[in-house]
């Protein structure tokens, strides 16, 4: 008996523990908003209307396509690409904006699932954008599309999650599910939107860090891929797009 004592005592304490001991407050969000839905507005103008330290899990997968234009880099091809080009774009600042609401709505030690290509996270000012806030990188995964794209020199087949935390930086009791390896394969079906992200792998990141019933926000939704991976996982979705 007291061994089985220290043992459960033992798992609770260590950092592969599966139990979550952060807690999540309940859910509280204004009049004018509706969860598991798509809201078509600003994402700015969402996270503003949402309280600070509410929100256990932000994705947040940006509209980078203006840099790709203006510095014309070797993986893209705007013929064809037309529908990717007329999408509302993100200039830095304005990406600045988003994660600093983020990290003003997010839980302490709550996560930030930030969605980057290469060029962005080798040639952009990428280290700068959490200063100032209450985020640090604490992981990273290559997310692999089993499929060859474009390109000039290599040819494109992955894009990265950068994995941020707001402060207090910690695993144990947080972050639940030790089977999410950091390279993970996984095709899109049908392409409903040039920059749908995977489903299953969007799941097990909200199921590693969140309980049944938790909050999980996407500003900048497009075509709401989060949405449909909280509902596998019974979680609430607030989120939505510009247009
Ligand atoms: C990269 S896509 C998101 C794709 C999404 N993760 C998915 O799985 O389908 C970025 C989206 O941001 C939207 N967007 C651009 N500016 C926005 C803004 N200010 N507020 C909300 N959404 C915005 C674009 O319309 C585009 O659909």
């Amino acid at each position: 008996m007291a061994e089985v004592t220290q043992t459960t005592l033992d798992e609770a304490t260590s950092v592969f523990s599966p139990i979550r001991t952060i807690k999540t407050p309940p859910i509280k969000i204004p009049p004018d908003l509706t969860l598991n839905t798509r809201l078509q507005m600003d994402g700015l103008e969402l996270m503003r209307k949402l309280f600070n330290d509410t929100v256990p899990v932000v994705f947040f997968d940006p509209q980078f396509r203006g840099v790709y234009d203006k510095m014309k880099y070797g993986n893209e091809q705007t013929s064809r690409n037309n529908v990717r080009v007329k999408l509302p774009q993100m200039n830095e600042s304005l990406i600045i904006d988003f994660i600093t609401e983020i990290s003003r709505i997010l839980i302490p030690s709550g996560h930030l699932f930030l969605w980057m290509d290469k060029f962005h996270l080798c040639s952009s000012d990428f280290n700068n954008w959490s200063d100032g806030t209450h985020l640090s990188v604490v992981d990273m995964l290559t997310w692999d599309k089993t499929k060859f794209g474009l390109g000039y020199r290599t040819r494109h087949q992955s894009e990265f999650c950068v994995i941020l935390q707001k402060e207090p930086r910690r695993a144990k009791g947080v972050w639940t599910l030790r089977n999410i390896p950091d390279v993970w394969q996984e095709k899109i079906p049908k392409k409903i939107h040039p920059h749908t992200k995977p489903i299953d792998l969007q799941s097990k990141l909200i199921e590693a860090v969140t309980s049944e019933g938790d909050l999980v926000v996407d500003p900048a939704a497009g075509s709401f891929s989060v949405l449909e991976a909280c509902r596998l996982k019974s979680r609430n979705f607030l989120g939505c797009d510009i247009i």
